[in-house]
């Protein structure tokens, strides 16, 4: 088992539920973040109750000062934090360009994009202070492509991709690795804006392996992403879509 401490954001369900629980499983502790309280609090029950440990504090990632002081206080109670995923995002009100309002375009950069630059700037100085550790940052395949009617969202994670290349290069000799994953269709609330029958096309039609991706999948591949087992992976963004992209 690991005995070492992961900090989520976005922890409260989907994605970065899954990820806390699978995490915690490998003997991680798991710091837990988002702006839900009740839904944070439902994770470290899971947590707790499978016989982990999970600690929770309420953030959101759209206010650069809660990400400094809720980061001060996790490394002021923790003494120490191995790995940060960077998970919170939303995926906003979809519009062409020339409808989308200057509002939705704000705030699908600002929880998605900006909070990942201030994330990982308080983030890399702690991991420099420990001498090392181990970020991975939630993209997306539409940080690889185009979105129709989501200029806002491929942006964020084109740039969220970016800046994760950026932060391998400046740190990688400090003993700090920095990766992406970039997942398509995932089970998750977020895809329940997307209508079912272009979901369906995607699963049928689109992905060679016939389904959309379960959450757990996802986790899996960033608990290796953090694991010594990728200790040769740094500034990738790895893409996670049942073979879509291939085709
Ligand atoms: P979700 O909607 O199930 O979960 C998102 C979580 O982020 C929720 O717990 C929510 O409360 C939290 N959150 C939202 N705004 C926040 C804020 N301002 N501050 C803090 N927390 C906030 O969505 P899902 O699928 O788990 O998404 C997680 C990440 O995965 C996002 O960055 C998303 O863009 C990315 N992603 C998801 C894909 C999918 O198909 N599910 C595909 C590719 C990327």
């Amino acid at each position: 088992m690991i005995d070492k401490k992961a900090f989520i954001t976005g922890a409260a369900k989907g994605l970065g539920r899954a990820t806390a629980v699978a995490l915690s499983a490998s003997g991680y502790k798991t710091i837990l973040t988002d702006i839900d309280p009740v839904t944070l609090a439902e994770t470290k029950k899971i947590i707790e109750d499978a016989g982990g440990s999970a600690s929770t504090y309420l953030l959101d990632v759209s206010d650069k000062k809660q990400i400094e002081s809720v980061l001060i206080q996790a490394i002021k109670d923790e003494k120490k934090i191995d790995a940060f995923i960077n998970n919170a995002g939303i995926g906003g009100v979809m519009a062409p360009f020339h409808e989308m309002k200057d509002e939705d375009w704000d705030n699908v950069i600002a929880v998605n994009l900006s909070s990942v630059f201030y994330c990982l700037k308080y983030q890399l100085k702690i991991l420099l202070d420990q001498g090392g550790g181990n970020i991975v940052n939630v993209a997306s395949l539409a940080g690889k492509k185009g979105v129709p009617l989501g200029c806002h969202y491929s942006a964020s994670k084109h740039g969220v991709i970016g800046l994760t290349k950026t932060a391998a290069v400046e740190y990688g000799s400090r003993n700090i690795r920095v990766n992406a994953i970039c997942p398509s269709f995932i089970e998750t609330d977020i895809i329940e804006a997307v209508p079912k029958p272009l979901l369906e096309f995607v699963a049928n039609f689109r992905v060679p392996l016939k389904r959309l991706g379960r959450p757990e999948e996802v986790a899996n591949a960033i608990k290796f992403m953090l694991s010594d087992d990728s200790s040769y992976m740094n500034g990738h963004s790895l893409v996670l879509d049942g073979g879509m992209d291939a085709g």
